[in-house]
C-alpha cells in the first residue's frame, strides 16, 4: 500500500516570519493527521524555524535541493549534512526550475540522489516534459529519459526510498492541469519504467506525485486516481487555508 504524500514546495517565497506563521497555522490545522505523509519545503533560510514549529508534529521538513560534495570550498552551496543537522528528512531534486534557470541536468539530479541515500535524507525526484515535447508526442519519451539518466546506479532497495514527482512544465505555477486522465496515464507509464529498470515490487511500492497547479478544488479528483498518489503543490501552498484543504484531500 502506497501512503498518500502531499508535499508543499515554497519555493523563493517566505521570510522567515512569515514562514514561521504559515506552519504553525498548518500545524493547526493538519499536524495530527496519520494516515498521510505531510511535508514543507521552506527556503533554507527558515528551515530551521520551520523545523522548531512541525518537529511535534506530524508534518517533515524537506529541502528544494542540496549540493552534493560533503562539505569544502562550494561558496553558496548546501551539504547534506547540513540540511540533516536542521531537522530535514526530505530533498526535493531535479525540479524543472532547477532545470531550466540553473543548469540542472539528469547526471546532476542523479549525483544528488545518491549523495541524499548515502546521508540518509529521502530524495523527492522531479520529472515532466515541456509543452512542445507534450505536443510532439514525446512527454513518456522525454520522462522515461529523465527517470532513467537520474536513476544511473541506484539499487532496487535504494529506490523504494525515493518519491517521483511527475510535473509537466507546462502546468507549472500557469494554472493549467494536466487532465486526471493524463496525469494517471503518465503515472502509469512511470510504473512500467521502473519495472523495466527494477521489478514490479518496486513499480508499485513508489510513490508518484502529480504537481503543477494543484489546487483546493481539482485535488480530489486528482487523488482518486490509481497512480496519483500525491501532489507536490506550490502555489497554493503558500497560503494556510488553501494548502490545509489540499492535505485534507478526501477520495
Ligand atoms: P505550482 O508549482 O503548484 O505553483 O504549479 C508546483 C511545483 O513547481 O512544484
Amino acid at each position: 500500500m502506497r501512503k498518500p504524500f502531499i508535499a508543499g514546495n515554497w519555493k523563493m517565497n517566505k521570510t522567515d516570519e512569515e514562514a514561521v506563521a504559515l506552519a504553525e497555522g498548518l500545524v493547526k490545522e493538519a499536524g495530527d493527521l496519520t494516515d498521510r505523509t505531510m511535508l514543507l519545503c521552506p527556503p533554507f533560510t527558515s528551515l530551521k524555524s520551520v523545523y522548531e514549529v512541525v518537529k511535534n508534529s506530524n508534518i517533515k521538513l524537506g529541502a528544494q535541493t542540496v549540493y552534493w560534495e560533503k562539505s569544502g570550498a562550494y561558496t553558496g552551496m548546501i551539504s547534506a549534512d547540513m540540511l540533516k543537522s536542521v531537522g530535514c528528512t526530505y530533498v526535493i531534486v531535479g525540479h524543472s526550475e532547477q532545470r531550466q534557470y540553473f543548469g540542472e541536468t539528469d547526471e546532476t539530479v542523479n549525483k544528488r540522489i545518491k549523495v541524499c541515500l548515502q546521508e540518509d535524507l529521502l530524495p523527492i525526484m522531479c520529472v515532466g516534459e515541456l509543452l512542445e515535447e507534450r505536443e510532439a508526442g514525446k512527454a513518456e519519451e522525454v520522462v522515461r529519459t529523465q527517470i532513467t539518466g537520474g536513476l544511473t546506479g541506484i539499487s532496487a532497495e535504494d529506490m523504494k526510498k525515493i518519491t517521483i514527482a511527475y510535473e509537466p512544465v507546462w502546468a507549472i505555477g500557469t494554472g493549467k492541469t494536466a487532465t486526471p486522465e493524463d496525469a494517471d496515464a503518465m503515472h502509469a507509464s512511470i510504473r512500467s519504467v521502473l519495472k523495466d529498470l527494477y521489478n514490479e515490487d518496486v513499480a508499485q511500492s513508489v510513490v508518484i506525485q502529480y504537481g503543477g497547479s494543484v489546487k483546493p478544488d481539482n485535488v480530489d479528483e486528482l487523488m482518486s486516481k490509481e497512480n496519483i498518489d500525491g501532489a507536490l503543490v506550490g502555489g497554493a501552498a503558500l497560503k494556510v487555508d488553501s494548502f490545509a484543504r489540499i492535505i485534507k484531500f478526501q477520495n
